[in-house]
């Protein structure tokens, strides 16, 4: 079996243990303090923050999931499927359901699982109200039982309407409650500093910044070489830096990697940094497809940028090269393309400098454009 992961949540031996972050996190939650957690994507927040949360003895955690909510409806019920999957049990589950009764909830089962689910009534819940309704049973469930709170994707809350409505909202109940920690965890990182440093946000300095970067390099490197060991490879310690290098360091994507040099090499060899380009076939043979589309529905323009973006590393975005390379000489056209990349997230900004959000979509179009 493969002994590498990605684009999952990962626990448990596919977890690299990040001992620093952990104690932090920990010693946050204990003290009942509300945290951000920042980071760029697949850096392994999600995992990070449910392995502290799940590993501690005598805290609920309430994770909440908000990818892509539309309305409120949405946000109530990403509420009642966390609530759902925080405890199974009946009594609990009567509980919470009469707390919101005003949303005409309803329990059910899942036939194969047996793992029940909570629904509500969907007019019901696209009232405003709804908001306060969950949000105080939360308060008050929190209030008989120790628990942690975590919004995942919160940044997806600015796509609803009167997300700051919203937001004020639920700023003025979570305020009261100092016992119990709330945890805002977000991928898209200009959003995310929006709501909690823009000094208008209901939730200006409400919460304790918390950043996750790159593993840790020694660590990492040490724990991809034991992976491979496992899995019947041999790797040093100089190969598998050089393929988390290869990465960007992205943990996601170091996994990817990884993953993908395993599929590609026998039992018993040894790995080495000759194999990345038969990996990297791979993955472009299961992603090619998809950066296809994207690079589709790009404009000519932003296209010649993103392709000299690629060519170009720390680029000097008005540099006469750079300009030369996308034959665009104008700077406000290729601000505008910028920015709208950053907007399709394909990019971001990091330290003055622009960065491919996804490291092997930049290799396919130094490859295929
Ligand atoms: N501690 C870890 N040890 C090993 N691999 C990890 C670890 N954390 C994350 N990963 C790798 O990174 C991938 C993404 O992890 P995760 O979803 O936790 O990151 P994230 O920062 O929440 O991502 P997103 O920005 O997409 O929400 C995982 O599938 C896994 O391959
Ligand atoms: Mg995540």
């Amino acid at each position: 079996m493969n002994p590498f992961k990605y684009g999952c949540v990962v626990s448990g031996e596919f977890l690299c243990p990040r001992p620093e972050l952990e104690r932090q996190l920990k010693s946050y939650i204990q003290s009942g303090q509300n945290i951000v957690v920042h980071g760029e994507r697949r850096m392994g927040k999600t995992s990070l923050v449910r392995h502290v949360v799940g590993s501690m003895r005598g805290i609920r955690m309430l994770y909440i999931d908000l990818y892509c909510i539309r309305t409120l409806s949405d946000f109530c019920r990403r509420v009642l499927t966390g609530l759902a999957a925080s405890n199974e049990n009946m009594s609990f589950l009567k509980k919470a359901m009469a707390l919101i009764h005003r949303l005409r909830p309803s329990v059910s089962f899942d036939p194969a699982t047996g793992s029940p689910s909570i629904s509500i009534d969907a007019r019901a819940a696209e009232e405003p109200e709804s908001l306060e309704v969950v949000m105080s049973m939360i308060r008050h469930l929190a209030s008989s039982e120790k628990f942690c709170v975590v919004f995942d994707e919160f940044q997806d809350i600015l796509d609803l309407d009167n997300a700051n409505v919203i937001l004020a909202e639920m700023r003025s109940t979570i305020q009261f409650q100092s016992d119990t920690p709330y945890i805002f965890m977000g991928s898209v990182r200009n959003d995310m500093l929006g709501i909690f440093e823009n000094d208008d946000s209901p939730f200006f300095k409400s919460a304790i910044p918390f950043t996750v970067g790159p593993i840790e390099e020694k660590i990492f490197a040490n724990f991809l070489i034991e992976r491979f060991r496992k899995g019947g490879r041999i790797a040093n310690e100089t190969t598998v830096k050089a393929l988390i290098s290869h990465a960007d360091s992205v943990t996601g994507d170091v996994q990817e990697l990884c993953e993908a040099i395993w599929e590609t090499t026998g039992n018993g060899s040894t790995i080495d940094i000759d194999d990345i380009p038969a990996a990297l076939k791979l993955i472009f043979s299961r992603e090619g497809e998809a950066y296809g589309a994207t690079v589709r529905s790009l404009t000519a323009t932003q296209v010649s940028v993103l392709r000299a973006l690629a060519e170009t590393p720390q680029p000097r975005i008005f540099s006469t090269v750079f300009m030369e390379r996308t034959q665009i000489m104008n700077t406000g056209t290729i601000r505008a393309a910028l920015k709208r990349l950053i907007v399709k997230r394909l990019i971001y900004e990091y330290g003055g400098e622009y960065r491919f959000t996804n490291p092997f979509f930049r290799e396919w179009l130094l490859l295929k454009m």
